[in-house]
């Protein structure tokens, strides 16, 4: 069984602190939705599904907190704490997705009285990280033939049952195809700055009895042009409507080598991941961090304290580049414009 890195017992919010990992493996308990939206800025919490899960019950126990005497008030409060959630990260979509859920269940449940309401909120919140799980698997099963028996497959930042309601996205797919018999390695880059591959990716590869081998960054290049690399499947926190897609920086690197190489370069996300609304990756918000994740690691710093740095977090892959990407609803390459819509329509 891979980890949740999310969970719900007896009215508390549960979150594995991944910034402790691999080290220590530490529970936080969150009774609020500003807790929630303190352990998503601050990345207890991390990856584009499991933002949108956390975010998600962080609405819920602030609707449980709200005390209104009809809808009108409980919706004017309620707004106002999807917006502190919303506020916490911009690049990912699944915050806002979730959130959008959150407020359409809640104004589809407006005749109900306050109590009834908030428990719907509740389960709808539930429903959200449940169903997270059961689409990675789906995605899986679809992603799982495009990864042949004995491959070699780098993958970039963490998409795995850390970063989702369970499972994982581009690990979903290495995890399905491990699960019908295939002997396969995964080669994790190590994500500089914040190392999301050497301490989360090989954390949980290994967990699981994957075989994992982790790299720095710059050597990717090398081990594609050795042959030792088969594939590279990564995930994503925003799609585009014409394919490109943004995720953790450093991908758009992996995906122009892979090119180089002629390596097919995979993304595996769920339609959450998908917004339509923007024509293209130019209009994704890329979130800038904070200079310490680059001139620390950990309490060490590593460069003159004085130093100019830039963090953009993300970075965007043009379309072009991607061989395939891969959703719960079936698996997309080429036009990429009218196969997401499709897909889009396809409905669940
Ligand atoms: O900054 P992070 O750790 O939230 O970034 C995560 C990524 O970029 C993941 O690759 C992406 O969210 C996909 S997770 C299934």
């Amino acid at each position: 069984m891979s980890i949740k890195p999310i969970l719900f017992e007896s009215g508390v919010v549960k979150m594995l602190d991944q910034r402790r990992l691999p080290t220590e493996e530490v529970w936080n308990d969150y009774h609020d939705y500003q807790g929630v939206a303190e352990a998503i800025t601050t990345m207890v919490v991390r990856g584009a599904p499991a933002i949108g899960v956390a975010a998600a019950l962080g609405a819920a126990l602030g609707a449980r907190d709200i005390a209104a005497r009809d809808f009108d008030g409980f919706f004017a409060q309620f707004e106002k704490i999807c917006a502190v959630l919303a506020a916490t990260r911009p690049t990912a979509v699944n915050l806002f997705w979730a959130l959008d859920r959150m407020k359409s269940c809640a104004r589809g449940n407006a005749q109900s009285p306050l109590p009834e309401l908030k428990e719907r909120l509740l389960a709808e919140a539930l429903e959200i990280a449940a169903e997270d799980e059961r689409l990675n698997r789906d995605l899986g099963r679809n992603g799982a033939p495009l990864i042949l028996d004995g491959a070699r497959v780098l993958t970039h930042c963490n998409a795995g049952a850390l970063a989702t309601g369970g499972y994982g996205t581009a690990l979903g797919v290495i995890r399905a195809a491990v699960e019908q018999g295939k002997q396969l390695l995964v080669y994790a880059d190590e994500t500089r700055p914040f190392l999301q591959g050497s301490r989360l990716t090989a954390w949980e590869l290994l967990r699981d009895g994957i075989p994992v081998t982790l790299i720095c960054d710059n050597m990717a290049g090398y081990l594609m042009s050795k042959g030792e690399i088969d594939c590279v499947i990564v995930g994503a926190d925003r799609i585009a409507a014409n394919g490109d897609v943004a995720n953790k920086i450093g991908t758009y690197t992996v995906a122009v080598l892979a090119r180089e190489h002629n390596i097919p370069f995979y993304v595996a996300a769920p339609l959450s991941t998908i917004d339509l609304s923007m024509v293209d990756g130019s209009e994704i918000p890329i979130e800038e961090r904070a200079s310490r994740e680059v001139t620390h690691v950990g309490a060490q710093l590593l460069a003159p304290e004085s130093v100019g740095v830039r963090n953009p977090a993300f970075d965007v892959t043009p379309a072009r580049l991607v061989s395939a990407i891969i959703t719960e609803r079936g698996v997309v390459s080429g036009d990429y414009r009218q196969g997401l819509r499709q897909l889009a329509e396809k409905g669940g």
